[in-house]
């Protein structure tokens, strides 16, 4: 039986597609908040309230495949060594780890812009770095190509991505030498990078789902810390989030989703 793990699943809407479709694997989602559905749930899926940076209360080497998407702009840049050290530890050796992040202001327009640069302001703000996918697709790249080990090069590319945070260099070059030794635990890694358009108008299914995603964080997620940082009110806010929607509707407007899988190394 395959045992898999679903990092910050939200309201965990994969999960009970895989575990339907697949009923002689056991699944768990993992989540901070409890968006999970509490009575609907296939009995072969467990979700726990936990949170990542206090570590995964799983056993070394449990899991076959471990997942986690869209947890940039919750997550702070110096968090990422550990969590990827736990997402690495609980995950079997030939098992696959997937992670799946994206950027926010690839293709966008003006009404949209109007919420996700400040969106973005405040991202950075905390510590986050939503450019953490560039980051880890160049060490990925670098730890599978050069045998684990940084090149001076490619310092270089990584701290060239990394100029617009707020760490110093430093801590930024500590990190990413941390961030390296983790991936370093991975082989046979890959990466993608698609352009996803927002909304049915443009983008089709693919398009509505992530627009549903979008609706979700800036509805729920950000909204009473959103219209407080931009110094507007509650309902200016929400009445410019409904005309992102004709903008996602008038206007094609696009975002990049990048995706990194590879396989632990066996013993
Ligand atoms: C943007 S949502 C993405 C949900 C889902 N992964 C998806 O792709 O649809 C980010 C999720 O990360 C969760 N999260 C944020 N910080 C977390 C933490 N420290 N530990 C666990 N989950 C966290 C949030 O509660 C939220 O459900």
């Amino acid at each position: 039986m395959n045992t898999l793990l679903y990092f910050s699943c939200g309201p965990g809407t994969w999960l009970l597609e895989m575990s339907t479709t697949y009923p002689q694997s056991q699944f768990y989602g993992i989540d901070i908040a409890h968006a999970f559905p509490k009575e609907i749930k296939p009995g072969n899926l467990e979700f726990i309230q936990s949170d990542i940076t206090n570590g995964i209360k799983f056993d070394d080497d449990y899991f076959d495949f471990v997942r986690m998407s869209l947890l940039a702009t919750f997550l702070q840049e110096d968090k990422w060594v550990r969590v990827l050290r736990e997402l690495i530890r609980v995950l079997k050796p030939g098992g696959y780890i997937e992670i799946i992040e994206h950027e926010l202001q690839y293709n966008i327009g003006p009404c949209f812009s109007t919420l996700v640069t400040p969106l973005l302001n405040f991202i950075r703000s905390t510590g986050a770095n939503i450019q953490i996918v560039q980051k880890i697709d160049s060490l990925l790249t670098t730890s599978s190509s050069s045998n684990h080990h940084i090149s001076p090069s490619s310092q270089n590319g990584v701290s060239t991505l990394h100029s617009t945070n707020t760490l110093t260099n430093t801590s930024s070059h500590q990190i990413n030498q941390n961030l390296s030794n983790a991936l370093s635990k991975l082989t046979n890694t890959h990466s993608d990078t698609r352009t996803v358009l927002i909304g049915s108008a443009h983008g089709g299914q693919t398009g509505k789902v992530f627009e549903e995603l979008l609706k979700s964080y800036f509805e729920n997620t950000v909204v009473d810390l959103l219209p407080w940082y931009m110094e507007i009110s509650k309902e200016k806010y929400l009445e410019l989030w409904k005309s992102c929607h004709k903008e996602f509707k008038n206007r094609a407007s696009s975002t990049k989703l990048h995706k990194f899988w590879g396989m632990k190394i066996g013993q």
